[in-house]
């Protein structure tokens, strides 16, 4: 690499558990990068030990928060990879200097409101310059809305019905956006408008492939209402996901509870500063590497017309490894060819649903079954 040319992908947040997923990616798509965050140690540390990293082509740089600091990273690099979440927090200034440096902007984030936020205020400003603001290139999207789009190729349907569930640990960001979500509003989509979800409401769901039910949440109310919005076919849609795990589950309904039965009720001030507690109250830890036979994930989509029926499961497994190579094949897909659509858009309409599950597959994270 010469001096003057900069390195195409800028990993902002790449010390965390999603980050240095996409830099393994990343690599293995011959991509140079920068894995970019707020400590060098860390960023060192993390990316010391990223399998196979020794023929990566990347630099590491430390970057203070604001705008400016970030614009002049950014900027010669083609496309930002934000791994920084909650992105309902962080996601702001990032989105605001990948526009200004001219760069294409995706993120792992699943919070609708983040969604919902940059629909609304970045969207047009990125298809004005012809970038793509795709924010929910991750698994808690992507394998379902590839579902959602392969029920709509299979059947005359205008109603989805969406599940998202994951075994595993969720790391320290993961918690941190399950307490960020919980004031915000939930919307599911009916008859194309936005419904909010009752709040603190559990779910008992039906994962095929497993006799007893799941417990689930709206949690946020998920990307898809949003995705559908003004859908020509699609009028409603209905989120529910978590984990695989009735306990974390419970704990995280008691949660939702207590903050609707205890905080809300407080002034704006006091309901931030009761979340911010209740926030840093959580342990900070790595979970360990994801493993193909534990760490399962599963997606369904159950789509429904007047007469028209059709049911699409996609079988997975690690959902931050899916996350990770979402990420790095969007990026290395921007650098080689222009998105099919630009502005905010899923993952699914920039890549194609068809081409997004390939790339899954054909790296053994997921299998798509459809019943109709
Ligand atoms: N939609 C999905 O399917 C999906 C999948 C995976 C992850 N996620 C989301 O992605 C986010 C990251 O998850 P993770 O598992 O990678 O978490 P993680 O391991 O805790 O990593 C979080 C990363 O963000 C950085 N960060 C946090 N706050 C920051 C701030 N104020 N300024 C700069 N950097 C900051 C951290 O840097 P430090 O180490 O310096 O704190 C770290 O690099 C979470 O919001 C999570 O919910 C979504």
């Amino acid at each position: 690499m010469s001096m003057n040319s900069k390195r195409p992908v800028v990993i902002y947040g790449a010390n965390g558990f999603s980050g240095r997923l996409v830099a393994e990616y990343l690599r293995e798509y011959n991509v140079p990068f920068i894995a970019a965050g707020r400590s060098r140690e860390k960023l060192e540390d993390v990316m010391n030990h990223v399998p196979g990293i020794e023929t990566a082509d990347y630099e590491i740089a430390e970057v203070g928060g604001s705008v400016d600091e970030l614009v002049k990273l950014f900027t010669g690099a083609r496309v930002v990879c934000n791994t920084a979440g909650p992105f309902l927090y962080n996601g702001p200034r990032v989105i605001a200097a990948s526009l200004k440096a001219g760069c294409h902007y995706l993120d792992i984030g699943g919070e609708q409101a983040w969604l919902r936020a940059v629909a609304k205020e970045w969207g047009e400003k990125f298809a004005e310059r012809n970038l793509l603001a795709a924010p929910a290139t991750a698994f808690m999207s992507v394998p379902s809305d590839i579902a959602a789009h392969i029920s709509l190729e299979t059947a005359n349907i205008d109603t989805l019905e969406i599940l998202t569930m994951f075994k595993g640990i969720p790391t320290f960001g993961s918690t941190q956006t399950i307490f960020a979500v919980i004031p915000t509003e939930a919307y599911y989509l009916e008859q194309n408008q936005y419904k909010p979800w009752p709040r603190a409401t559990p779910y008992e769901v039906v994962v095929p492939g497993s006799i007893t039910t799941q417990l689930a949440l709206p949690w946020g109310g998920f990307p898809h209402p949003v995705w559908f919005k003004d859908h020509p076919q699609i009028a409603n849609v209905r989120s529910l996901g978590g984990l695989l795990d009735r306990q974390i589950m419970e704990t995280i309904f008691a949660t939702e509870k207590h903050f609707e039965e205890n905080i809300r009720p407080l002034s704006k001030e006091k309901q931030e500063q009761a979340l911010a507690e209740m926030t840093s109250s959580v342990q900070g830890s790595t979970p360990p590497r994801e493993n193909t036979r534990e760490h399962r994930t599963i997606d369904v989509v159950m789509g429904r017309g007047s007469t028209d029926f059709v049911k699409c499961v996609v079988f997975g497994t690690c959902c931050y490894r899916q996350t990770g190579l979402l990420q790095a094949y969007a990026a290395h897909s921007l650098i080689h060819t222009p998105p099919r659509k630009v502005g905010f858009a899923p993952a699914t309409a920039a890549f194609g649903h068809r081409e997004l599950q390939k790339v899954l597959e054909s790296h053994g994270l997921s299998k798509v079954k459809v019943y109709s």
